[in-house]
């Protein structure tokens, strides 16, 4: 048997090169790593994998993929998971399932590996998304049956020749890409504890942060976002840019309580500084541009979007049909959204668009005021008419 496995460099993933070999009689196990702007050197990656058994080490730069088919959809439907988080880690599972998948048909394997638990959400995105691309290919997921503990996994990993981690490890789990880091464990599972500052990389603390505001423009095309301060910038570098900006007046950071599709609640820490600015300034030109009626409609399709995003049905139906509603929205969400950036905080402050439905005229209340007054009386005669029957009923 030939496998591609999900690689990431750390000890866990390394591990499950020699496991797969030795305890489940895999041949030939070909890595792949997902470059999706961590930031991480991805060349030692690859001696990594080679040295702990790999027969090849696949690296693949998709962070460009990933911004724009999957980041910038995520912004047209303002999706965060329980109105919070703006869902990194899950929209980077779907991508990384696809090039797996690509992989295993090009090398012929015939199966993929992840170094997921069973206790996560990850586990189950891979899963999901690969079956829905390829329903032929097995899945093996060693960490889910292999029951080692931490411990256990590194002293198993130096009988292969697997270096235990230099430093002593960080107590955290993180999770990283152009979008977002995702920080779990160590001191954050309780919940009554604050995160210290050292688990933040992306945004400033507030007693560091600039003490003059700052006013970013950002323009939208059909609900993407196209530039910052009037210049125009590719997908990857209008978030790199905007990470950089939010990130240093602290605006990006999560504290929350979560729930996992496995059912589990689960204390998480987030650093988003694009997506956050980008989902509240794109929600907010939605309110100028859109009528009443497809705003609130499209609140519970955002809801339910975000949802099956985070529970691994990006490759499904469901997410199709929610996709052609969504794009029809955006036809005319083409403007421009000011936002003051300051002390963790990213305001709107200021919106225009050619397809502005707000009216001057008719929200008034001086002298050039057009809205027909007297309408109004008849139709609150009208609006009234069912409660007012229903209160007579009740004399
Ligand atoms: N709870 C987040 C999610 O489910 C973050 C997961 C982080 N993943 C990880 N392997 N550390 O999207
Ligand atoms: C994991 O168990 O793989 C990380 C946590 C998660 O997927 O939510």
């Amino acid at each position: 048997t030939k496998v591609v496995l999900a690689y990431s460099g750390g000890v866990d993933t390394s591990v499950c090169i020699p496991y797969l070999k030795e305890e489940w009689g895999v041949k030939e196990v070909i890595t792949l790593a997902a470059d999706l702007g961590q930031g991480d050197e991805l060349d030692p990656i690859r001696e990594k994998a080679l040295k702990s058994g790999a027969s090849e080490s696949l690296v693949i730069d998709v962070v460009e993929r990933f911004v724009k088919d999957y980041g910038f959809p995520a912004i047209q439907a303002n999706a965060l998971y329980e109105n919070r988080y703006p869902l990194a880690t899950a929209l980077a599972r779907p991508l990384i399932a696809k090039i797996l998948v690509e992989a295993a048909e090009k090398y012929g394997a015939d199966a993929i590996a992840h170094g997921c638990t069973g206790k996560g959400n990850d586990q189950v995105r891979f899963d999901v998304s690969i079956g829905a691309l390829n329903p032929h290919l097995k899945i093996l997921a060693p960490a889910r049956e292999w029951g080692m503990s931490r411990e256990e996994t590194i002293a198993y990993g130096e009988r292969f020749g697997i270096p235990s981690p230099v430093k002593k490890s960080s107590p955290y789990s993180l999770d990283r890409n152009l979008l977002g880091l995702a920080i779990e464990a160590g001191p954050l599972e309780d919940p009554w504890t604050e995160p210290p500052e050292e688990v933040f990389a992306l945004t400033k603390a507030i007693a560091d942060t600039p003490n003059e505001p700052e006013y970013v423009e950002i323009g939208f095309e059909k609900g993407l976002p196209t530039t910052i301060n009037g210049e125009n910038l590719s997908p990857v570098a209008l978030i790199t840019k905007l990470n950089e900006l939010a990130g240093n007046h602290g605006v990006g950071r999560i504290d929350m309580i979560e729930n996992r599709l496995v059912g589990i609640k689960s204390r998480e820490v987030y650093e988003s500084p694009a997506m956050l600015v980008l989902i509240h300034a794109h929600r907010d030109l939605e309110s100028l541009t859109l009528t009443a009626d497809v705003t609130r409609y499209k609140r519970g399709i955002e809801e339910t979007y975000s949802q099956l995003v985070y529970n691994g049905l990006w490759y499904s139906p469901l997410k199709a049909a929610l996709d052609a509603f969504i794009q029809q929205t955006q036809e005319r969400v083409t403007g421009t959204v000011r936002v003051k950036l300051f002390k963790g905080n990213a305001m709107i402050v200021g919106r225009n668009s050619d397809n502005s439905l707000y009216s001057h005229d008719l929200a008034t209340y001086g002298a050039e005021d057009q809205f027909d007054h007297k309408a109004a009386e008849g139709f609150i005669y009208v609006w009234g008419l069912p409660t007012r029957v229903w209160s007579q009923k009740a004399d």
